[in-house]
């Protein structure tokens, strides 16, 4: 049981008859969150965001983030207040021009407007801030915003978000974004989408101008800053590229940029096998700081050490494969978590078939084969593992056995368009496992819950590997 769960229960009794508008209306305050299951103070209830402006100022020097977010919403319930997901000190609040009262508590800023709001109306919130963000915790002393040698990384999956800009927290509530950030000359900052150009700040400061027109979970919204060698250019489909180097990846740099280089070569291959790609730019950004690989939308991240043994394609196929299953299509729920992992794990299969280096059935008989019987693999399930292990190894790699038995049992033709059906129908928007499977079913013909039920929710290691 959480703090929060206790707030949920102390302003259920807030509810109150607000006098608006001339006329008496019954309103409550927003949810504290969406009621995920897993993760139950993540986003929030009463309102929708179309839209984030993201305008801060980043001094390096001491990691001092300010500055101030303007959120686009829309109420979708009769609301006397509600929450933002946000963990920097609040300098200011307005909602619709007026100052706002508020308070903040772990993770959650309760925002009071003057009067209630009523659903259908538009809102325009205005939050200033200023803060030292590696040096604020959650509550297990935890900090996901990263200071660097030479600036900062806001980058991190399920969380991120609330250390850089106060936001609905949620895939469910995704949003366009213009992220800008001045810094001082001669440091690079970069985020997703389109680059807008440069602009010089009268203090002799630069500031950075980043764009994505299409819907973006806040999670998948990124901010680098540091010393980078940017490269610019412009893929064959005519979209923009920017790649990014950090000037610290000393001997892995040249492997690195032999792989993040052909991005626009591994997304044509994606889109022969699961359908268009859903967004307006492309890139990479390879840093020595993140530890792992990230698919923030247009333009993932990915740790410098994925190519410490030479061009690594595959973690470009898999975080590729996030901007399909992930980034357009994403997780309804973090249980989902399988519908992210298991495909762009099985993104890596497909592409080491095209590029010689073993068939998909060559890469799941290996995988299955990995594991004995007896490892604790097998006890975790892909399709529930839990909220401490939505990044277990089983998610991934019998995530990705699922859908190579997926494959075997619908056949090639049924299976590819399944994918591309599914990646059509849910563009730009969020689904469920259950929503996946009775998708399968359709367009198969088939009946296939003992498929996934022995795949994705029964514990031990199946009998047979998927198609051998
Ligand atoms: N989604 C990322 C991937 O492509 C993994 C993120 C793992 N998160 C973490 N905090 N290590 O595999
Ligand atoms: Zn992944």
């Amino acid at each position: 049981m959480s703090i929060r769960s206790k707030a949920t229960a102390a302003v259920a009794t807030a509810a109150a008859v607000t006098l608006f508008a001339g006329t008496a209306f019954a309103a409550a305050p927003g949810a504290p969150g969406v009621g995920d299951p897993y993760f139950p103070s993540y986003g929030n209830g009463g309102y929708d965001v179309s839209h984030y402006d993201i305008r801060l100022n980043y001094q390096p020097a001491g990691d001092k983030l300010s500055g101030t977010t303007t959120i686009l919403a829309k109420a979708t319930e009769d609301i006397t207040q509600f929450n933002l997901d946000f963990r920097l000190k609040v300098k200011s609040i307005r909602v619709n021009n007026a100052v706002a009262s508020y308070s903040q508590a772990d993770g959650e800023l309760v925002v009071t407007p003057r009067g209630g709001l009523r659903k259908g109306q538009d809102l325009t919130v205005v939050v200033t801030y200023d803060d030292v963000p590696s040096a604020v915790k959650d509550q297990n002393g935890f900090a996901a915003w990263e200071k660097t040698a030479d600036g900062a990384i806001g980058i991190g999956e399920p969380e991120i978000a609330a250390w850089w800009f106060p936001s609905n927290d949620h895939p469910t509530d995704k949003a366009t974004f213009d992220v800008s950030v001045a810094v001082p000359d001669g440091v690079e900052v970069l985020s997703n989408g389109r680059f807008l150009g440069q602009t010089r700040q009268i203090n002799g400061w630069s500031r950075w101008n980043w764009r994505s027109t299409k819907p973006q979970a806040t999670y998948l919204t990124f901010v680098a800053i540091g010393q980078f060698e940017i490269r610019q250019s412009t893929a064959p489909n005519g979209q923009p590229v920017v790649n990014a180097y950090s000037e610290r990846l000393g001997e892995n740099g040249d492997a690195a940029k032999a792989s993040i280089e052909r991005t626009p070569e591994v997304i044509e291959f994606l889109e022969q096998n699961v359908g268009p790609y859903a967004f307006e730019a492309q890139g990479g950004v390879v840093t020595p700081d993140l530890g792992y690989a990230l698919e923030n939308q247009t333009r993932p991240t990915y740790d410098t050490a994925f190519f410490r043994r030479g061009a690594n394609t595959y973690v470009v196929a898999h975080e590729l494969g996030h901007q399909w299953f992930g980034d357009s299509v994403s997780v309804h729920h973090w249980r989902d978590i399988w519908l992210n992992e298991g495909f762009a794990s099985y993104m890596e299969f497909l592409w080491s078939e095209h590029v010689g280096e073993g068939t998909a059935q060559e890469n799941a008989d290996f995988t299955y084969d990995s594991y004995p019987a007896d490892s604790p693999f097998w006890q975790v399930l892909p399709g529930d593992p839990g909220a401490d292990k939505v990044f277990d190894g089983a998610v991934y790699d019998r995530g990705a056995l699922t859908v190579h038995a997926l494959r075997v049992a619908v056949g090639d033709a049924k299976f590819f368009e399944i994918l591309k059906t599914w990646t059509a129908k849910k563009r730009y928007s969020d689904a469920t496992i259950e929503e996946f499977i009775a998708h399968a079913e359709e367009i198969s013909g088939q009946p296939l819950d003992e498929l996934f039920n022995t795949w994705l929710f029964t514990k031990g290691k199946p009998a047979e590997a998927p198609g051998r």
